[in-house]
């Protein structure tokens, strides 16, 4: 576990339909401040530009994006995959495509969680065709997956390593629901259950 939160102050009694909080509001600002200030340091030498996935990483971008003391450029980037779910032989279908060329640019794309790494082991094959001078991964979650991945998807910036339950807040959802929980958390069983 994540060391304690020392700025309690900030946690709201949690949600209903959360059973546990994983992440308090102080714990996830510091996981965010951490990675900001490696990238900060990995980059100092160029203007990065950060592709912000939607709809889920846009908190975690936010705040990310605020805690790296360089000068960035920021887009944003909606997909949804298809194909085989189970192999990366599918693709990305783009909703919302950039509105930046990012030929010889230094693409790090903003996440909100690795699971099977699927989704951004397409997306990466994808913009890595349009001949950008680098691209890495910021991704604010990654599931500890018990099997290997079938994807090779190892991100350079991942803030906090969870177990594999399925958690939602911090723009993570559940049928588009609990993105604006400003911390973490599991939902409980009855509340996907009822839904099934
Ligand atoms: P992947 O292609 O399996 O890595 O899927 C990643 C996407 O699945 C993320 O961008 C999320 O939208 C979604 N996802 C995976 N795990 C969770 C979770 O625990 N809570 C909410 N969404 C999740
Ligand atoms: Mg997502």
């Amino acid at each position: 576990m994540y060391k304690p939160d020392t700025k309690g102050t900030k946690m709201q009694p949690p949600h209903p339909d959360i059973a546990e909080v994983v992440l308090t509001p102080g714990q996830i600002e510091e996981i965010v401040q951490a990675l900001g200030a490696r990238i900060t340091q990995d980059y100092e030498d160029t203007q990065p530009l950060l592709v912000c996935i939607l709809k889920g990483a846009s908190p975690f971008m936010s705040d990310l994006m605020r805690s790296i003391a360089l000068d960035i450029d920021i887009d944003f980037m909606s997909v949804s995959s298809y194909g085989n779910a189970t192999t990366t032989s599918g693709t990305v279908k783009i909703l919302k495509d950039l509105d930046t060329p990012i030929k010889d640019r230094d693409v790090i794309i903003v996440e909100d969680i690795v699971d099977s790494g699927l989704t951004l082991a397409r997306l990466t094959a994808e913009l890595a065709k349009r001949e950008p001078r680098s691209i890495e991964i910021a991704t604010f979650l990654l599931k500890d997956v018990q099997a290997p991945r079938k994807v090779d998807i190892k991100p350079r910036y991942a803030g906090f390593t969870i177990d594999n339950r399925f958690v939602v807040g911090f723009g993570l959802d559940y049928a588009e629901k609990y993105r604006n929980l400003p911390y973490v958390g599991v939902l409980k069983r009855e509340v996907y259950e009822n839904n099934k």
